[in-house]
């Protein structure tokens, strides 16, 4: 699939299908008024008859209008003013995307006009429409014997006016890096743990550093990470037949002084809680438990696509958390990384486990920023559901920072506090932390545990527990967060750029 900024008369471009939308009370926008005029009052008639109302989700899809090069119009209704926001604006381009697809139409032209979303930030709007159209376009066949139809939409083209075209076409470029980053994110979590193991975690690194010259790879197989101490990552797979791995992506896009900024992804390829087995429903959804570990492949491929100037390091703690005889018990004692012992009162927690040694390994990069990105806790679906993903940081404006990129990236989190009086809950009589801290307030106590490897350094943890995937009828990986660590780097990019604008989101490309 290709995307094109174009410019011109509406009525005079040619193409499969062109997009017009109608506000409330039937008010023509601006394209669909040029299209009307053309073909001679037909939308207006439409409107009179009150075959069109503007109404907020309404799509009509109209054949040979006569007047114009289109051979067909899809007129969608836009709504008032303040149904333009950005859940509004997603649903109304998935459900363009949608029936664009279901009708077997092969090129498009969206002629918003960018009335559909309340933002005026054209470069965010057409990057939107580029992220959510692809993302409607997803399909995951993989591991189906009967693959799905290939889909006929191939070229998406959008109506700009000739001053913001360069602007649309920087839009384009990282909508389209980002929407590869979030396809490549969903491919490799929607597979099922059979297929998905370390090992292949360790392949797909591997695949990105052959894709391209600025990444290099390196995985650390069990032998490596032993003689190094990791007592804690090792600890987790110790029940599993798969082999444990820790792969470490160097994105190389700045001078090589450049302090990096480090991205940990928690790596679960299946979590069956060890031996604090897990309850059987929907156990078979713990195949997503490897969701931060996708969004740091996919953030990274963005990154190297975008070709952003910084240096990013992508590490990926990745075991699988299997009962057997050589597993973990509860009240285990390990020794980490960092020399800190842990007693594992429940295998269950076996993320921060992973993640506590990969963040100190994370130290000999000298960090500028280590974010970490993990479907941690149940407790964070509770607390925030399905919305936002959970943010907790000892740096309040590494914290802002990324709470900035999400609300920007339409990939939002929301913080949640890592007062010190929480950390008493992680007290051990056995060792020197215990994993787990009780019920609760179970999303900042797993944080807490975190903490304490990350003293050091500017560190936020991000949990995806209830956005990495979606359940029912629409089960699947969402690819979040990739859009808001895309985000947050491009903002960093363009600090360092030297144009400090406040909000950082002037992207002049
Ligand atoms: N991977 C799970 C967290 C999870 C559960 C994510 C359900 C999404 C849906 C994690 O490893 C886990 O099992 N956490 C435990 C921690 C508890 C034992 C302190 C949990 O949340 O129950
Ligand atoms: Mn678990
Ligand atoms: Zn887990």
């Amino acid at each position: 699939m290709d995307f094109e900024i174009v410019n011109g008369q509406v009525e005079a471009l040619e193409t499969d299908c062109v997009v017009v939308g109608v506000e409330a009370e039937g008010k023509l926008s601006p394209s669909a008024s040029a299209i009307d005029s053309a073909a001679s009052g037909y939308l207006s008639e439409l409107i009179a008859s009150g075959d069109i109302t503007g109404k907020a989700g309404e799509q009509l899809l109209l054949p040979k209008v006569p007047g114009i090069k289109a051979r067909r119009v899809l007129v969608v209704g836009l709504g008032k003013t303040d149904e333009r926001k950005d859940r509004h604006y997603a649903k109304l381009v998935s459900a363009i995307t949608a029936t664009l697809r279901k009708s077997g139409i092969g090129s498009v032209l969206f002629a918003l006009d960018g009335l559909a979303s309340a933002s005026d930030d054209t470069y965010r709007q057409v990057r939107q429409l580029v992220e959510w159209s692809s993302a409607e376009l997803y399909q995951y066949d993989t591991t189906k014997s009967k693959k799905a139809d290939p889909i006929k939409l191939e070229h998406i083209n959008i109506l700009l006016g000739e001053a913001d075209t360069e602007l649309g076409e920087g839009a384009l470029l990282d909508g389209v890096a980002i929407a590869n980053g979030v396809s490549s994110a969903r491919e490799v979590a929607n597979l099922p743990g059979n297929i998905c193991t370390p090992s292949h975690l360790a392949e797909r690194a591997i695949a990105l550093a052959e894709e391209f010259d600025s990444i290099e790879v390196e995985i650390l197989d069990e032998a490596a990470m032993e003689a190094l101490g990791m007592g804690a990552l090792l600890s987790v797979g110790r029940g599993s037949e798969q082999p444990s791995r820790l792969i470490v992506m160097q994105y190389k896009g700045a001078e090589q002084g450049e302090q990096p900024h480090v991205l940990v992804g928690k790596g679960i390829t299946f979590d069956t809680g060890g031996i604090s087995l897990k309850p059987g429903a929907e156990m078979d959804e713990m195949k997503f438990d490897m969701g931060g570990a996708a969004s740091v492949l996919g953030t990274l491929e963005a990154v190297a696509e975008m070709q952003l100037p910084l240096n990013v390091v992508g590490i990926i703690a990745a075991a699988e958390n299997m009962p057997s005889g050589k597993a973990t018990k509860p009240g285990d004692i390990i020794t980490t990384l960092s020399g800190q012992t842990v007693e594992v009162l429940n295998t269950d927690a076996e993320g921060r486990l992973v993640l506590c040694d990969a963040l100190t390994y994370a130290a000999r990069f000298k960090p500028a920023t280590i974010v970490d990105i993990a479907t941690l806790t149940g407790a964070c679906i509770i607390a925030l559901g399905h919305q936002a993903s959970g943010l907790l940081s000892n740096d309040d404006e590494l914290a802002a920072a990324l709470l900035d990129a999400g609300e920007y990236a339409a990939d939002r989190a929301w913080q949640l506090p890592l007062w010190d009086e929480f950390q008493e809950q992680l007290d051990s009589n056995f060792a020197d932390i215990a994993n787990i801290g009780g019920r609760p307030a179970g999303t900042i106590t797993a944080a807490c545990f975190l903490s304490r490897f990350t003293k050091e350094y500017r560190w936020a943890h991000l949990d995806i527990a209830g956005v990495a995937w979606k359940s029912g009828k629409q089960k699947g990986a969402t690819g979040r967060c990739v859009p808001l660590l895309t985000q947050y780097l491009l903002d960093l990019a363009e600090q360092q750029g030297g144009d400090e604008d406040e909000h950082g989101h002037e992207h002049t490309h």
